[in-house]
């Protein structure tokens, strides 16, 4: 009997070891893993470069707190400054810290210049910002709200897609509009170029912050370090986590210097976010994920794989309905759904996880290998067979 409370759907299975895109359970099998627990393990398992960076950190000092000077948080900033939108960052642990960090963000930069009343934050309903109470209500979806009490005022929401229901819902108070580019948990919805150009320009005309969720979407995992590049519009307000980390859990929230004027000494704060063993990590990650051509190549093996994908569903036109995302952050939508074709695909060894919409959501690490490809497409088109 566990003693972890149940609020987790469990697999019933554990592994000792992984090693790039392949883990082994402790019954001795092996699996592809397409999971990378839930596109955080960007360089796949037991990355040598993470495992270095890791050890070298580890014997010098873990955690010092945010009292102090963080050479290697400094380095990571600057990283990010130098190479994306934005001018500063605040660390974080998950995701969901990043995503209230960056609410918190938004309405402090208001109340900064006097506008204490514009402090709404617009997200998509049913969309998915993390677990904490306001991200919940942010997301305002039931399923995540049900049973945690009041409402936590000041969100609101309009539809996906639907500029009609966006104008509709933002008022004179609206702070921030706050979306991801690609949503992952919602099952792979991907908001068009054409949309995020033309939301930019509603928020520049109603002098409204813009919030680009990137903790599923960022960190190389659409194939360019940020999914809104391929729009080419310019945030104000980038949260991220997951693939940053490579495993390790950190989360940070990028941000134009407009915008950080608010977040003066003591506004914000995090006792562990930024510590030097997780910006050891983090910029182990970026030196890859940087490294020239990595991105392209992302571009390049995923359009290989879409294709694969969408012969496969040619030949199943019953059974999938759409191939759906952008570089390796992929759905495979079903008509009906799609818990069997998952523990199918598990029976087969390859490991996929759900998303909204009966969407399999398919996450390889980003340095995958094309065998590996090869190998998922062989596997999917076996489920398909058998089903
Ligand atoms: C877009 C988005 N935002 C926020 C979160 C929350 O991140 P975490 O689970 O690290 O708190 C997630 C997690 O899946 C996410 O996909």
């Amino acid at each position: 009997m566990s003693a972890l409370t149940k609020n987790y759907n469990r697999r019933k299975i554990a592994f000792k070891k992984g090693k790039g895109s392949f883990i082994y359970a402790t019954d001795g099998k092996k699996y592809l893993d397409f999971v990378q627990g839930i596109a955080v393990n960007s360089l796949g398992h037991s990355n040598p470069h993470l495992i270095r960076a890791m050890n070298k950190q580890a014997k010098k000092v873990w955690h010092v707190s945010n009292a102090f000077i963080i050479p290697e948080g400094e380095k990571l900033a600057k990283r990010f400054a130098k190479k994306t939108f934005a001018d500063c960052v605040i660390f974080q642990n998950s995701g969901t810290e990043a995503t209230e960090a960056a609410i918190k963000v938004a309405r402090r930069y208001f109340y900064s210049i006097g506008q204490i009343k514009k402090n709404r934050i617009l997200c998509i309903k049913n969309s998915f910002h993390g677990r904490t109470i306001a991200a919940v209500f942010a997301s305002g979806s039931k399923k995540m709200i049900e049973g945690f009490g009041k409402k936590v005022p000041g969100f609101d929401h309009f539809k996906f897609g639907d500029f009609k229901s966006l104008k509709k819902s933002i008022t004179k108070d609206t702070a921030a509009v706050m979306i991801e580019p690609i949503m992952g948990e919602g099952g792979i919805k991907v908001h068009s170029s054409y949309f995020l150009k033309k939301l930019r320009k509603i928020c520049n005309q109603k002098n409204i912050l813009l919030i680009l969720d990137e903790v599923q979407c960022g960190v190389g995992r659409s194939g360019k370090f940020f999914a809104f590049e391929y729009a080419k519009v310019k945030p104000d307000i980038v949260p991220i986590a997951k693939g940053i980390g490579g495993g390790f859990p950190i989360g940070a929230v990028l941000m134009t210097k407009k915008v950080s004027a608010g977040m003066v000494p003591g506004s914000h704060g995090s006792t562990l976010g930024g510590n030097p063993l997780a910006m050891s990590v983090g910029n182990a990650v970026l030196d890859q994920i940087f490294k020239k051509g990595f991105l392209q190549n992302i571009q390049k093996i995923s359009k290989y794989f879409n294709n694969e994908l969408n012969k496969i569903k040619k030949d199943y036109p019953k059974l999938i309905k759409e191939v759906r995302g952008v570089g390796l952050l992929i759905g495979l939508q079903l008509f009906n759904d799609q818990t069997k074709f998952i523990k199918k695909l598990q029976d087969n060894k390859l490991l996929t996880i759900r998303a909204g919409e009966n969407t399999i959501r398919i996450l390889p690490p980003l340095n995958v290998k094309k065998s590996e490809m090869n190998l998922a497409i062989k596997i999917i088109r076996k489920v398909c067979k058998e089903l």
